[in-house]
């Protein structure tokens, strides 16, 4: 009996240890499907227009109904083109500007989330798939005009000045576009390669809407390669102090032809991106390769252009070997890094919104660990050796870091975790609903909410901030927008990375 009890008791002990190891290991590893539906639902709080009856964030209501048909497109040194209903997209970032070349990269990037990583998102699939059309829906009403590409919708001077809920905006709604003359290449083909990756997953869904979307995006792809310029030249006082293109337009010619060569398989548009891409050569060399975001697209090109395989006759193949340098610069123990880690871990490079770094550079060295592990390929770093696992481990760990792996046990997701920022940079969030205030608080009225040290009434689920400092410290301000703004872009690669850590 005695030992029977005893044997009992070492059983009930061997479970209660596997029960604690359990534990443990469910409170160090983050609740990545938790965090996968909070970044989608992040775009609900993001939508402009008319809100449809599947709203999920309903303290965000109809706003900006009268986009494009009220003032018609604006051409600064055309005038007024036509009246096109702009009404739909989403506003950028903490303001109510809709800003369509960073609105299309975050579009391509959702995409090439759920292209890549689609197996992986389960019951998200439906919403990261509203989530794409709602900014298609917007993007082919912006290229609905034969010859005219929308740029911005919205005067970002007059908006910035206001402290005001979409709701009640009344700054004007000034349209921008470019137009053959005055062209805006880096613009309207990255609207391209926004229409061509959305068509490639929303096939499955509508065909026609599919079709619809590539066939736009040739036309807008020839429209940006025929007429070429930046449309910095074309609009500069209204983009520049906003979404200013540095980079030029030839990243974003070649990278919209992948996206279209991805799309419709069709060779033209492979030949496009081998034949054009010496004209990258002179900016494509040092810090270029660490660099992938709204206005730099080199690392994607290479990364993308390497797994669809068409370059591999060229020996060596010049996307291989630049999506290899692309690690190099951002390993942290690769001698040619060029860019710099917190003491907590968290990627860092200069300027502000730092975030958009994080989640881009990592969503390319997730999909190239899983590339470059099919092909077993190593990647040297002068003596250094970089397996796929290597690279997948440092995605994983921004990921990590972002959702509370770090120093300050504080995750950047609003509404994640214990521990959250609460006084984002967003007009929205930090003024009350019209649920709770209906009356209009007008251009200069939500300066004292701003001004608040409150938490922000509405509670944007899913928003990734900008982030801590290079300390690892955050400070938790409307006012340091550099770390407390909330951008699309920002989201849109962690959605497929999430997906990914999710299920593996
Ligand atoms: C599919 O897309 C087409 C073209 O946009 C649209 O007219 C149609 O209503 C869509 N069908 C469904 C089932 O949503
Ligand atoms: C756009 O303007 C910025 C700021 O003036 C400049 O640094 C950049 O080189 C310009 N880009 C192009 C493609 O002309
Ligand atoms: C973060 O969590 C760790 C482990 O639970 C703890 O040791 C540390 O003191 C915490 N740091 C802060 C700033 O709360």
């Amino acid at each position: 009996m005695a030992s029977w009890n005893a044997w009992m008791a070492l059983v009930l002990m061997g479970i209660m240890l596997a029960e604690m190891a359990a534990n443990s290991e469910a409170a160090s590893r983050p609740n990545y499907g938790d965090a996968l539906s909070k970044s989608i639902l992040f775009f609900e709080g993001q939508r402009s227009g008319k809100l449809p009856p599947s709203q999920r964030m309903t303290w965000r209501k109809d706003s900006a109904l009268r986009d494009g048909i009220q003032m018609g497109i604006q051409h600064p040194k055309i005038g007024i083109i036509k009246q096109v209903d702009l009404v739909g997209g989403y506003y950028d970032a903490g303001d109510n500007v809709k800003f369509n070349f960073p609105m299309a990269f975050t579009t391509t990037m959702l995409a090439w989330s759920v292209a890549d990583f689609k197996p992986f998102f389960g019951s998200e699939l439906p919403h990261a798939l509203d989530a794409i059309q709602w900014a298609t829906d917007y993007l082919l009403k912006c290229t609905s005009v034969p010859g005219f590409v929308v740029a911005q919708v919205g005067d970002g001077f007059a908006d910035h000045n206001c402290w005001e809920r979409p709701e009640d905006m009344d700054t004007p709604r000034t349209p921008f576009a470019v137009s053959r003359k005055y062209p805006g290449s880096e613009l309207s083909a990255e609207i391209a390669a926004a229409l061509a990756a959305s068509s490639i997953v929303l096939r499955s869904s509508n065909r026609t809407y599919a079709a619809r979307l590539l066939s736009r995006a040739k036309t807008v792809f020839n429209f940006a390669n025929t007429y070429q310029g930046s449309y910095n030249d074309s609009l500069g006082p209204w983009v520049c102090s906003f979404y200013c293109s540095f980079s030029g337009y030839q990243d974003e010619l070649i990278w919209a032809a992948a996206w279209i060569f991805r799309a419709s398989k069709l060779p033209y548009y492979s030949s496009y991106v081998l034949d054009n891409l010496y004209k990258l050569d002179p900016p494509y060399n040092g810090g270029s390769f660490a660099e992938f975001g709204w206005d730099t697209k080199h690392a994607g090109i290479n990364v993308l252009v390497s797994k669809l395989g068409f370059a591999n006759h060229l020996q060596p193949n010049p996307f291989l070997t630049n999506a290899d340098k692309f690690v190099c610069s951002v390993l942290p123990e690769s001698p040619t890094k060029f860019v710099s880690y917190s003491p907590g871990g968290l990627l860092f490079k200069d300027g502000g919104s730092n975030m958009q770094h994080s989640t881009t550079l990592s969503f390319l060295l997730l999909v190239y660990a899983r590339y470059t592990s099919t092909i077993k390929r190593t990647i040297r770093c002068g003596n250094v050796i970089a397996k796929p696992s290597r690279l997948a481990q440092l995605a994983k760990r921004q990921v990590d870091y972002i959702l509370g792996d770090n120093p300050l046990n504080m995750s950047y997701m609003v509404g994640f975790g214990r521990k959250y920022p609460q006084r984002i940079h967003h007009r929205a969030s930090s003024l009350p609903s019209i649920d709770v205030h209906p009356e209009n608080i007008e251009c200069q009225g939500g300066t004292s909410y701003f001004f608040s040290s409150n938490p922000n009434p509405n509670v944007l689920v899913g928003a990734i901030v900008g982030g801590p400092g290079i300390n690892d410290k955050y400070s938790d301000s409307r006012a340091d927008f550099p770390h407390s703004e909330p951008a699309t872009y920002i989201n849109a690669p962690l959605v497929g990375l999430l997906a990914f850590y999710n299920t593996h």
